[in-house]
């Protein structure tokens, strides 16, 4: 479970613990791991706490070698640590996109490439899910980088259903596209590196900026409790559903982009800002 340390991430680490699994949490933010995982343990769980930068290779892999030494198997895959941010597309800093995609797309991209071969090696029935956002399912304006992250992972995902299907494997995979969630998303900054953090005078924030933060942030504390998320996700990987659309709301808004795509028409602009 990467992002495991905070909002969806720890909702579906103590879902699985009430169902009797034992979990390996990783996650950036060490001490908010520790805490994490001192609370599964005391309420009765077994929890592994390994402190994982997800944009990093190496320490993947270094997560995928405790998981085995600690439990021997993975069953279960979440794919979920995420950060949030951005500009207009063209102010929006390389630093801005390299954390964004680090995290985001290529933290997926390492967690499948690490943990895939392993889950396919056991032969028993196993499970992936990939956070992505109906974010990546939806184009407004605004946080290119996130967007491009998230509808990446939502196309990793699909080919990887396919292939694992056309294989006949015994991995199962579904993608995770929530619309807003009570979480500190918003204060995803929080654990940004500093190697990859703007300097002042590179940040441009257009005038509306805060307006539309302060938005996004309201809708975000008005969201759905992420240990609703969890009960979905858990009845998806149960039932092997693979799009996990936790708003329904938003699907008219799907609709109507994949309906632009095929009559070839020009971007509808629906004003629903989305995270
Ligand atoms: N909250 C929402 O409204 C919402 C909506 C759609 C999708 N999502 C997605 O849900 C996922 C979880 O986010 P959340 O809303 O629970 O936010 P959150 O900030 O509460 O939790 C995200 C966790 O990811 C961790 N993280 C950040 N960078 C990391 C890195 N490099 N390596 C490992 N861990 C790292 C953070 O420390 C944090 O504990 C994200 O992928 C996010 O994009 C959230």
């Amino acid at each position: 479970m990467t992002g495991a340390a905070s909002g969806i991430g720890r909702g579906l680490a103590e879902r699985c613990v009430r169902e009797g699994m034992k979990v390996v949490l990783a996650d950036v933010d060490e001490a908010a791991l520790i805490e994490t995982a001192r609370q599964i343990r005391d309420n009765g769980g077994t929890a592994l706490a390994v402190r994982t930068d997800v944009s990093r290779f190496e320490e993947v892999e270094a997560l995928a070698d405790r998981t085995i030494e600690a439990f021997g198997a993975v069953h279960l895959l979440f794919n979920n640590a995420g950060v949030g941010g951005g500009s207009l597309t063209w102010e929006t800093t390389l630093k801005d996109w390299q954390w964004v995609l680090g995290v985001n797309l290529w933290g997926v991209i390492h967690g499948i490439r690490v943990f895939l071969p392993i889950m396919l090696d056991q032969g028993t029935p196993a499970h992936v899910v990939n956070t992505s956002s109906v974010a990546g399912l939806l184009s407004g304006p605004g946080a290119a980088a996130y967007k491009v992250s998230k509808h990446g992972v939502v196309t990793l995902s699909e080919t990887l259903y396919h292939e694992l299907t056309l294989q006949g494997a015994k991995v199962g995979v579904s993608v995770l596209c929530p619309s807003f969630v009570r979480t500190r998303i918003m204060e995803a900054e929080r654990n940004r590196p500093a190697h990859l953090s703007n300097r002042p005078e590179e940040e441009v924030r257009t005038p509306d900026h805060q307006m539309w933060f302060e938005f996004f942030k309201m809708k975000v504390e008005q969201g759905m409790p992420p240990e609703e998320v969890a009960d979905q996700v858990m009845e998806a990987v149960r039932t092997e559903k693979f799009y996990i659309l936790t708003h329904p709301d938003h699907k008219p808004m799907i609709e109507r982009r994949l309906e632009d795509v095929s009559l070839e028409r020009n971007p509808t602009f629906i004003f629903e800002p989305i995270p």
